[in-house]
């Protein structure tokens, strides 16, 4: 790290209060092609940088004391690519995931998954399954990578659940309430999402946790994705920590 670079991190990390962190942070990881087109690079090389972002990001996180770290890694959206770049991003995460498994072990991090991840390549799914397995145990944060996943489909299966449910009998009609939608949801076990960062300059939601995003906070940023460092991350969370959430209420009111 340069030295500029470490003072402004080491200025930041005080400035964090460790009894209000945000218990559940989401990523819309996005910028890895234009971070590689401004250096005349291959697409694909973004996405590997962006691999070494995603190792700082999730240690970071552990370290600081977040519970739930979600990344946005490929969505359902994302089928519609070249599918040369598709390939190779399915190649990259099987290739990621079997080298970094070590690096979760270190830090005591779960491994997650939201998302249809028994659509994606054999090799991939197998891959997750195991690394999930064996870090099954981890307690100090959960990783969450969103894979194949988008909001509409997991709202769409979230109803077929519920719609069999009370055509088996199981549940009533009446019963139905945000609860029960809020569990049929593949983030069914994750607490509400607190803060949801974008990075790349981006002012949209893509497709991601539309339900869940309800009373997050959002924290927009001009970086690239493959350029997001501890500083940054620090700075998201600096930002977060400067708001008042009313949830509806007065400013009065929640003022202990
Ligand atoms: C995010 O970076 C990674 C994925 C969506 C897989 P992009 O690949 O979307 O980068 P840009 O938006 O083209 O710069
Ligand atoms: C959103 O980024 C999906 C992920 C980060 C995985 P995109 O780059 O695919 O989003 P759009 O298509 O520009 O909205
Ligand atoms: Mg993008």
């Amino acid at each position: 790290m340069l030295r500029a670079q470490q003072m402004s991190t080491d200025s930041l990390l005080p400035q964090i209060d460790r009894e209000k962190l945000p218990k559940h942070i989401a990523i819309i990881m996005d910028g890895n092609g234009r971070w590689a087109k401004k250096r005349a690079l291959p697409r694909l090389v973004g996405h590997e940088y962006g691999v070494k972002s995603v190792r700082t990001v999730a240690e970071t996180a552990a370290r600081l004391g977040v519970k739930y770290l979600t990344l946005y890694t490929f969505s359902t959206e994302n089928w519609n690519r070249p599918q040369l770049e598709v390939k190779a991003i399915m190649a990259l995460l099987v290739r990621t995931i079997r080298k970094e498994v070590a690096t979760l072990q270190k830090n005591n991090i779960r491994l997650r998954t939201i998302g249809n991840i028994e659509a994606l390549p054999k090799d991939a799914y197998n891959e997750l399954q195991e690394a999930m397995a064996l870090t099954a145990n981890n307690d100090s944060m959960d990783l969450v990578l969103a894979l194949n996943y988008s909001a509409r489909w997991d709202i769409v299966q979230a109803t077929k659940q519920i719609a069999e449910s009370v055509q088996n009998g199981s549940i009533k009609v009446e019963d139905i309430n945000e609860k029960t939608i809020s569990e049929s949801l593949n983030t069914g076990a994750l607490p509400e999402l607190d803060l949801l960062i974008r990075t790349s300059g981006e002012f949209r939601i893509s497709n991601f946790m539309l339900w869940e995003m309800a009373y997050g906070e959002f924290y927009f940023t001009d970086i690239y994705w493959p350029e997001f460092d501890q500083e940054a991350f620090y700075r998201a969370i600096v930002d977060y920590q400067k708001r008042e959430r009313r949830f509806g209420k007065t400013s009065d009111q929640i003022k202990p």
